[in-house]
């Protein structure tokens, strides 16, 4: 083509970006690589090929880990921990950035070898991937700097097992490794089995820092090596970025071993645009949202909701951009959209497109590569919410969508789905954006821009995209751990019958509460309550499934508790105070009398005193504003998890079920507790507490019963959002495991005791479980 052609048909030519460095680094390392363990790349297993998906050539062999090697890997972990804590955060600090400098001064490299590795356009792994991974790093040395100061009251996990998916390699690496060291952990990471080589290029990066051998441990191989690790009993905590089908193993293989667990899964993305939207702007931003990285991108905006006086417009302004989307080689630097990871992806993303009937598909008229792993930029419109494609990740370029007529149903149609990780919506109006954004299920919302990301943000899921935050301090936060004494928790008994037991005269069996009403149990039985000489107190009901699935549903009924204002939450938490505290004779009599001890009126002083800590907190405990280097700033707000099913301590029958009870609705959250199962008379007592409280109906529901019998209900039930357990029954294993249905969130005792009397029964630990971030990014001196 001649110059005079060229300028008249404006077409781009060609940019590639050399190759050469990153395979020179790759035959200077010899071509197979072992495993990065206690500071030294181990000598080569049995290997198996690492490819470029866009040329299919081969580019290198990767290890697959043996059981050994997992072992050798979390042994150096745990030998180099206390060292690296012990260094202090200031001294760890000094690791970090210089981690940071180093993948800045290798940038080009990495980059490249990204691209080769993985199939994302260099212009992407280049201005994306790769800064975002060295700003993560710069952020958490700064974690680090202040640690000390800043997460007093915090401690260490230890060692901890990460693994990550293909699609973004260097970055999940830098999510999960820096926010570790930061906090004094070391770290066993595994990469996915496509994409190994950047985390082998970081091996060599971690050598060149002089990080103390073992701080960080690289082992490769496929999921059996990421169940090792996840598994492995001296790992403390598991980080796990990828699929929601392996998050809800992970979740299982885990239940009960006692080790913290975060979980940043699939999602189905909505990316809502409402009529008054910049339609340019939105088009523009849905490049970003769905054809950024191929679509394989967990927050992708894979799911278009339009609104219907503009859809006709707005899918013909799209079409013509995907007719103008570059589909080719990664390292060519003017390509929109490169390969996708490997074939046995490609064959998904194909199988599920070519399995729709419903809709109307649209594929971009573009050039596309005669060899390579590539996949057209689709468009699939006028599709129902049941249809698979609007419910399953396709996890590639591949859009899908549907129109709706008012924002109500805009949010019905966004919330329709079991994922809860991002929405993106597009309006110039604020109040319009400002209002939907709270009513979206999603970890993350966008106005006005999508996919943008940044160490000093949050990001995760709800519902079935995980839980857990990376980035910002609540990042930190999954990295530590509240400290405290954990000592043994012994199985609390009641006591039982003795020899001057008599008949009761009158009826003393008390009710459920459900709903705001005290209800007769399904099963209609009851166990009896007696003092320590053996003498009848009363009768407690036996709760059943159908008790449970009950108070699930009136907790579900009172949603409107979450729209509450903090304000008034507060001065119903003070009423509860004010009229506990006006019976305070019954309950420390009451108290008492069932557990022997006469503790009962300093437990029901520091229960009053905490409904007051509560009362003060609810209009306290406020989110924060993170400073992004973007022209916005994101929100992290804080939320009600919706539905905390809660298994009181038995110990403290009045102060462990308040101190669970206060924090969860203070946040807005509605509950259903399980009182003591030993001493269950004085929650029986606290319903007429709740009913002049002004307590609505439904917020608070209380059960009596066998714990361990109600475990598996209340920890399987679909509506339930979280469950805590600081029951003495071993109910942890049992809750965990339940628990993966829909991935909840999990707070259990691992049958360790906590003092309810003193600080570790109040505080931000409590708040922090009951609440969510939700990320929402707002322009700002745009
Ligand atoms: P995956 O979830 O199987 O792989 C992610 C990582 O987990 C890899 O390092 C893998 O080796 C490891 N892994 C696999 N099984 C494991 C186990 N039992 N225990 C511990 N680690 C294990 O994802 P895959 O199979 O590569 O992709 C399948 C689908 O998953 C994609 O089509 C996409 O829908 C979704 N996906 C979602 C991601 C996200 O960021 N949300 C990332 C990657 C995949």
């Amino acid at each position: 083509m001649t110059v005079r052609e060229k300028f008249e048909s404006m077409d781009y030519g060609t940019a590639p970006e050399s190759a050469a460095d990153a395979l020179a680094w790759l035959i200077d390392q010899g071509d197979r690589f072992g495993h990065f363990i206690d500071g030294r790349m181990t000598e080569p297993g049995d290997v198996f090929e690492s490819r470029n998906p866009a040329t299919g050539e081969v580019l290198a062999h990767v290890s697959q880990a043996t059981q050994a090697d997992v072992d050798a890997a979390v042994a150096a972990a745990r030998r180099a921990q206390k060292g690296w804590a012990k260094l202090g955060g200031p001294g760890r600090a000094r690791y970090i950035y210089a981690l940071a400098r180093l993948l800045q001064k290798h940038a080009r490299l990495f980059a490249v070898l990204e691209s080769l590795d993985n199939g994302k356009p260099i212009r992407e792994s280049r201005d994306i991937d790769i800064p975002l991974a060295q700003r993560h790093f710069y952020y958490h040395a700064g974690q680090a700097q202040l640690f000390d100061s800043e997460y007093v009251g915090r401690d260490v996990h230890g060692v901890c097992g990460q693994v990550v998916p293909w699609n973004f390699p260097l970055l999940m690496l830098a999510w999960k490794v820096a926010p570790a060291l930061a906090a004094g952990n070391t770290v066993v990471l595994k990469p996915a089995e496509y994409t190994s080589l950047t985390a082998l290029l970081f091996a060599d990066i971690c050598r060149q820092a002089g990080l103390p051998k073992g701080v960080v441990n690289i082992v490769t191989g496929d999921g059996s090596v990421g169940e090792m690790i996840v598994t492995h009993p001296d790992v403390d905590k598991v980080a796990f970025t990828g699929s929601t089908a392996v998050g809800r193993r992970i979740r299982e293989a885990t239940a009960g071993s006692g080790k913290a667990l975060t979980l940043e899964l699939g999602g189905k993305s909505p990316y809502i645009v409402f009529e008054d939207a910049d339609l340019d702007s939105a088009v523009e931003g849905l490049v970003d949202a769905i054809w950024f990285n191929q679509g394989q991108v967990c927050c992708a905006g894979s799911r278009l909701l339009v609104q219907e006086a503009v859809a006709e417009r707005f899918h013909a302004k799209l079409r013509a951009r995907m007719d103008r989307l570059r589909v080719g080689s990664p390292l060519d630097k003017s390509i929109d959209v490169g390969a996708i990871v490997d074939p046995k992806q490609l064959e998904t993303i194909t199988r599920l497109v070519d399995g729709n009937t419903a809709g109307e598909t649209y594929r971009a008229n573009c050039d596309m590569p005669e060899t390579g792993c590539f996949y057209p930029p689709t468009l699939i419109t006028g599709l129902s919410s049941a249809d698979p494609l609007m419910q399953e990740e396709i996890f590639g370029p591949v859009l899908v969508g549907t129109t709706f007529r008012t924002p109500s149903e805009a949010v019905d149609l966004a919330n329709n789905t079991r994922y809860g990780l991002a929405a993106t919506l597009w309006s110039e109006n604020i109040n319009v954006a400002l209002d939907i954004a709270p009513k979206l299920a999603a970890g993350v919302v966008w106005i006005n821009g999508t996919n943008m990301f940044d160490a000093a943000a949050p990001f995760g899921g709800v519902r079935e995209s995980g839980f857990g935050r990376e980035g910002g301090p609540e990042g930190m936060m999954a990295y530590t751990k509240p400290s405290g004494s954990g000592k043994a928790l012994g199985k609390v008994a009641g006591f039982s019958s003795g020899p001057d037991t008599e008949p009761q005269a009158v009826d003393r069996t008390a009710k459920l509460y459900v709903g705001g009403k005290q209800a007769r149990p399904d099963g209609g039985y009851a166990y009896e309550v007696y003092t320590k000489a053996g003498k009848l107190i009363g009768q407690a009901p036996l709760a059943n499934r159908k008790d449970v699935r009950n108070a699930v549903e009136a907790a579900r009924g009172a949603s409107g508790w979450a729209g509450t204002t903090a304000h008034l939450r507060a001065q119903i938490l003070y009423y509860i105070a004010e009229n506990l505290a006006a019976r305070k004779d019954d309950f420390t009599a009451r108290i008492n009398q069932m557990t022997g001890v006469r503790t009962g009126a300093k437990e029901v002083d520091v229960a009053v005193d905490r409904l007051f800590t509560y009362a003060a907190w609810a209009d306290k405990f406020d989110g924060r504003v993170a400073q992004v280097p973007l022209r916005g700033v994101a929100l992290a707000m804080r939320e009600p998890c919706g539905v905390i099913g809660a298994f009181c301590p038995d110990d403290h029958p009045l102060l462990g079920l308040v101190s669970v009870m206060a924090p969860a609705i203070a946040m807005g959250n509605r509950v259903v507790l399980v009182a003591s199962e030993p001493f269950p008379l004085a929650a029986t007592d606290l319903y007429q507490v709740l009913d002049t409280s002004d307590v609505p109906g439904g917020v608070v529901n209380i059960l009596t019963g066998r714990h361990a019998e109600l475990a598996p209900t209340l920890a399987g039930h679909m509506d339930v959002e979280t469950v805590w357990s600081f029951s003495s029954s071993d109910l942890s294993a049992e809750i965990e495991r339940g628990a993966a249905g829909n991935l909840k969130r999990t707070w259990v005792n691992n049958g360790r005791s906590r003092d309810w009397l003193g600080a570790e029964g109040e505080g931000r630990a409590f708040l922090d479980a009951a609440t969510e971030t939700k990320t929402v990014w707002v322009p700002y001196g745009a």
